[in-house]
């Protein structure tokens, strides 16, 4: 497994994270636990500060997507960085952290009235409309509560981005954002521009994730800077703002190349610059919405092997009191991760294993991995398990979801406590005429 932002192998042989030995992390917290690297989370939004903000004047919203909670609201807001949220829930928390509503762009294909009636209440700084019917749904609400809703545009560029199926979102066939190629996003600046309560700022597109070249990235901007002269050349309106989404891809395992943040930035602002110069148009804001690139390498994820079963001459399955419960991404998209033996990391590894999942699906983690010879008890690092594991874990087998603690300078916070049985069943309701028998209860003694 590579070493990440703070790992290192401390004095007593064991993977320490932020100071703190992960064995310790797994008994005093308990397992699964996702452990997020506080100093490798601040350093990649400083990335971004340093690349986008302080060198070219743009924008960068952090995507909560990819990972949120109050803790999380609280790193982003003191890095400096804005925050995208996707849905009530996201902006609940934000809400609830303090985070500062101007600097909370509000994106989804499909915000309820609820939702958006949430967002016009908090003020938030931009809405990220999708569609035609969210435009005049936004524009009634917005004219309801007498205010002007902020608006920026989602578009199909048309780009397809060398990533998995399931996360492209760039192309025209695509649920998301009105596509230039159709004529149906040039007629949503229109529409808009015509809504008394919509305050037209610009457009957004998000090509898809976990991207490794950077040339998609280029392309899209052209195309979105070829998109903003159409909307000069037939509504007079120069686009103030051009949102171009997330996406930059990290390392999760061998092969795995990403590109650095600051070669990222200079490829995009080169791009909207030559082409702002040559279209003589004004400079828009350009913002881009990182989530998986600031805090996808600074989780790690902690387990406790269990069974480890040996076919002869087929497999050895390692198990893990976890999953995809806490980790769907191999199940979804394949996704390859690397993981070390957290107490002994320094031993040779010769063992060829697959470390399986307790969920009752196929439930692979890992196909395919060299470690230490594994045995029950042994403590599993699966390592860049920060964004898209917690944000998208589940109950599934009535798994409680796992804890998260915040690492840093041998400091060990827990900002997620652990689920337990009585939150399974916080939401279970039985109707009077089921209540034929009483609760069990344990048996003690
Ligand atoms: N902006 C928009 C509009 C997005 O839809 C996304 C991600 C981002 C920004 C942030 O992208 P990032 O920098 O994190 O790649 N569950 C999938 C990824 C889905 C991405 C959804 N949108 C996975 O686990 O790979």
């Amino acid at each position: 497994m590579k070493l990440s932002g703070t790992m290192t192998v401390n004095e007593k042989g064991h993977l320490s994270i932020g100071g703190c030995d992960t064995v310790d992390l797994a008994r005093q917290f308990g397992t699964p636990l996702y452990v997020l690297d506080e100093e490798c989370f601040r350093n990649n939004c400083r990335f971004y500060y340093q690349s986008f903000v302080q060198k070219y004047g743009a924008a960068v919203t952090y995507a909560g997507k990819a990972l949120l909670n109050l803790a999380v609201c609280r790193l982003v807001y003191e890095e400096g960085l804005g925050l995208d949220v996707a849905s009530g829930g996201e902006l609940y928390t934000a809400l609830q952290a303090g985070f500062p509503m101007e600097k909370i762009y509000f994106h989804g294909n499909n915000k309820s009235i609820a939702e958006l009636t949430m967002a016009l209440e908090a003020g938030i700084g931009r809405f990220m409309v999708d569609n035609f019917h969210e435009l005049e749904l936004l524009n009634d609400l917005a004219g309801q509560a007498g205010v002007q809703a902020g608006v920026i545009l989602r578009v199909a560029p048309g780009v397809e981005a060398h990533t998995h199926e399931y996360i492209k979102t760039g192309q025209i066939d695509s649920k998301f954002g009105l596509a230039i190629e159709t004529g149906q996003a040039i007629d949503g600046v229109k529409r808009i521009l015509k809504l008394s309560s919509l305050s037209f700022k610009g457009v957004h597109c998000h090509i898809g994730s976990q991207i490794f070249e950077l040339d998609s990235y280029a392309h899209a901007a052209s195309v979105m800077m070829d998109f903003t002269r159409q909307v000069y050349e037939q509504t007079g309106v120069a686009i103030s703002e051009l949102d171009l989404g997330g996406g930059l891809g990290i390392y999760y395992a061998e092969g795995d190349q990403p590109k650095p943040v600051q070669e990222y930035a200079d490829v995009i602002m080169d791009v909207v610059r030559k082409r702002a110069n040559e279209y003589d148009l004004p400079l828009p804001q350009v913002i881009v919405e990182p989530g998986r690139s600031i805090c996808g390498p600074a989780g790690t994820t902690l387990y406790t092997v269990g069974a480890v079963k040996d076919i002869p001459g087929i497999r050895k399955y390692v198990t893990v009191d976890g999953g995809m419960s806490d980790n769907p991404r191999p199940a979804l998209y394949r996704s390859r991760y690397e993981a070390c033996l957290a107490n002994k990391p320094g031993r040779p590894a010769d063992d060829l294993v697959s470390v399986a999942g307790k969920c009752c699906e196929s439930d692979i983690l890992i196909w395919d991995i060299a470690l230490p010879e594994a045995e029950p008890g042994d403590i599993l690092a699966v390592s860049c398990t920060g964004a898209y594991n917690y944000s998208m874990a589940m109950n599934y087998n009535r798994l409680p979801k796992p804890a998260m603690a915040l690492v840093n300078d041998g400091r060990a916070d827990l900002i997620v406590r652990r689920e337990n049985y009585v939150d399974l069943l916080r939401n279970d309701l039985v109707p009077e005429r089921l209540e034929r028998s009483k609760p069990v209860g344990l048996v003690s003694g």
